[in-house]
């Protein structure tokens, strides 16, 4: 297999759980270069659900390689608790997990300072309050601290003092709130550092290594291209960037070692968190769409917002990210619908956009211009091929390639492993 960036190409949750989780079954390597524990990769098998916050997707699979690589952030304590999870089901991680070194590591001064933050009305991002912002933030101001700084006892015990100090002035003054004690958290972190030192390494090399010797290499990413802290819908991002490019700058692999980019996106298009979202469903079938689809948070658990599918954004998520494919998810949710819509416009102050526009109040203020489609009124869940889907799915299939400007390669018609149909060739 080649190597591959997968990319949500939406506001993230579009199953790309799954996806990855079929594809690296021919891969070596399986990835993450960005995000943290706010992700949430939901992979079925055999009708038991797995949800993965910080391990890639493709550990199910024996005898692969996965790896965090340095782009991400990592809560030690979250990440623990995952693989004592994946190894109470029989699953082998020793060897076949290696975390960067220099990943940034999450504190609980993060967490709370997300939360605080989260608390005030004006400028509520509605983040997943696992303190992803503030560690990246540190990272940024050069503040932060890396995995390998856990090991270093003495200067570990230097950076968290000179950060503490800092944080809890800002906790006590700020938010009248009393911050954190060094003892506690030094202890804490300092066994977590125990715990994780066996997966520690160089993963920079190890993955140019890997590639050196012809091996293949997934790129797993989280969250998605609207989050995206440069060109999603800014303010309302996560910090890191989600897009293909993360996938270079978030492990050390050079951009002409990737050879194509595939991107997921749902049928229909779904948000958590605050910000705007124009195809945002009315109350009735919002309800409709969120029961079918499921569509609650598998990190926090809050109901996803649902609308129709927005092709403006996804056509600006294939040309930010060069996506080569798409795979398109959750067709089987718009079974019931007599007639669906899909938004090909914005109109706003009496002009329609065709582009995804950088003026945010310009997205928040539009209406969405649509072109309606008939439903197909039948059960997709069951369909094996492209041309079993009913005349109607295959039309909404079709449409979607002419205003995507690219391939579908693979349509989603459940949570199982079977439930798809692959039109892709090696
Ligand atoms: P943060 O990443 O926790 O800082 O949250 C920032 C924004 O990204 C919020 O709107 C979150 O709901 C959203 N977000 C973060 N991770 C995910 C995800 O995995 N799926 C969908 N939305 C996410």
């Amino acid at each position: 297999m080649s190597n591959i960036v997968i990319v949500g190409a939406q506001w993230g949750d579009e199953g790309k759980g799954k996806i990855i989780d079929i594809l690296a079954e021919k891969a070596d390597y399986i990835v993450r270069f960005q995000g943290g524990n706010n992700a949430g990769h939901t992979v079925v098998i055999d009708g038991k659900e797995f949800i993965f916050h910080l391990l890639p997707s493709g550990i199910l699979h024996k005898g692969k390689i996965c790896v965090i690589g340095n782009g991400v952030v990592i809560d030690p304590k979250s990440l623990l608790d995952e693989i004592a999870f994946v190894r109470s089901k029989g699953i082998k991680i020793e060897g076949n997990l290696f975390i960067s070194d220099e990943a940034h590591i999450i504190f609980p001064y993060h967490q709370r300072m997300d939360s605080l933050r989260e608390r005030e009305k004006r400028g509520k991002i509605g983040t997943t309050k696992r303190g992803i912002g503030p560690c990246y933030a540190d990272k940024v101001s050069r503040s932060g601290i890396r995995v390998q700084e856990l090991f270093d006892k003495d200067s570990f015990r230097d950076k968290l003092k000179i950060n503490l100090k800092e944080k809890n002035k800002i906790f006590k003054c700020l938010y009248g709130n009393k911050g954190f004690s060094f003892d506690k958290i030094y202890n804490e972190y300092c066994g977590y550092g125990r715990q994780i030192k066996k997966y520690a390494a160089n993963t920079t090399l190890l993955l140019n290594r890997a590639l050196k010797n012809k091996k293949s290499i997934l790129f797993e990413g989280a969250q998605g291209t609207l989050l995206d802290i440069d060109h999603g819908t800014y303010p309302y991002v996560t910090s890191s960037n989600a897009t293909a490019g993360g996938a270079c700058t978030g492990t050390g692999v050079g951009p002409n070692k990737i050879d194509k980019v595939i991107g997921v996106v749902k049928a229909y298009t779904t948000r958590v968190g605050e910000g705007p979202f124009p195809t945002e469903f009315g109350p009735e079938l919002m309800q409709v769409i969120r029961n079918k689809g499921k569509e609650y948070g598998a990190t926090t658990g809050r109901p996803r917002r649902c609308g129709w599918f927005d092709a403006v954004i996804a056509r600006y998520s294939v040309m930010l990210n060069g996506i080569d494919e798409i795979v398109v998810t959750k067709l089987d949710v718009l079974d019931d619908l007599e007639k669906i819509k899909i938004c090909v416009g914005y109109k706003y102050k009496g002009k329609i956009y065709k582009d995804f526009p950088t003026d945010m109040s310009l997205l928040k203020y539009s209406q969405p211009v649509y072109e309606e489609c008939d439903g197909w009124l039948a059960d997709t869940s069951v369909i094996e091929t492209f041309s079993g889907l009913p005349d109607n799915a295959k039309k909404y299939i079709n449409k979607l390639e002419r205003l995507l400007l690219a391939r579908v390669s693979m349509i989603s018609i459940g949570s199982e492993r079977k439930q798809l149909i692959n039109r892709r060739h090696g």
